[in-house]
């Protein structure tokens, strides 16, 4: 099948806290959504990108990105899942092609990360995510705020994006969630709650999500070691 992808890039920023959204911050002159659509870009599979923004946002006017013939733009909504049911609609494609949906807010995506999920999923056939295999002791609180235990180390994965589903499917899972009132933090969950299979394939820090302001050091370390 064919692949596409949708980027939400309709969020405010709110833990960042910086005057303009986060996605609109500038690395060597670049806004973090740039990277994260040009990552996405370099793999020649992508065909088109679907970029979810707020409805009155104007930092997105000026941008380059969008000239591409091969990116278009759309409004976004009040979560993020709402944003991703905005892009998917809007994907030029099939309800069996594949969709990755990759957060703008994700600027360090390696490009042999991206090209092992596609790999990956294309020769299995099933969806799957980018996660990062948990290196931390992990404690589960209880009521009393104290630890109750020690979970499971092995089986935790952090879940990253780009999430790899079929279109129509991806589409479905996720209206059926939020109908339900269900938390969509990611794209697979909705798939969970639906009952479908959904892969790990393994992913790298340099893919972190830029959230606080003491992760913009961060991502600009790993955009200036990635061009070395
Ligand atoms: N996003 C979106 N639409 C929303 C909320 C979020 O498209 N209504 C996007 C963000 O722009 C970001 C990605 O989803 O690219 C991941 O969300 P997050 O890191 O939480 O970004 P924000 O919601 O902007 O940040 P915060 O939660 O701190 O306000
Ligand atoms: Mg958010």
């Amino acid at each position: 099948g064919r692949c596409h992808a949708v980027v939400p890039a309709a969020g405010v920023g709110t833990r960042m806290g910086s005057d303009i959204p986060k996605q609109y911050l500038r690395f060597d002159g670049v806004t973090l959504l740039e990277h994260s659509v040009n990552a996405l870009l370099r793999d020649p599979r992508i065909e088109s990108v679907t970029v979810a923004v707020s409805e009155n946002d104007t930092h997105a006017d000026t941008l380059p990105l969008f000239a591409d013939p091969r990116v278009q733009r759309v409004t976004g909504g009040a979560q993020r899942a709402d944003s991703v049911l905005a892009g998917l609609r809007a994907v030029p494609g099939d309800p069996d092609d594949w969709v990755l949906v990759h957060d703008a807010a994700r600027p360090g995506l390696p490009e042999a990360d991206l090209a092992r999920l596609i790999d990956q999923v294309l020769a299995s056939q099933v969806g799957g995510i980018l996660a990062e295999a948990i290196v931390d002791t992990v404690k589960y609180v209880g009521d009393s705020g104290l630890v109750e235990h020690t979970l499971d180390r092995s089986r935790l994965w952090c879940a990253q994006t780009p999430q790899m589903f079929r279109l129509g499917e991806l589409g479905a899972a996720l209206e059926g969630a939020l109908a339900q009132g269900l938390p969509v933090t990611d794209e697979a969950s909705a798939m969970e709650h639906a009952g479908l299979p959904v892969q790990l394939v393994p992913g790298s820090p340099a893919n972190f999500k830029v959230t606080a302001p003491d992760d913009l050091a961060l991502a600009a370390w790993y955009l200036a070691w990635k061009e070395e």
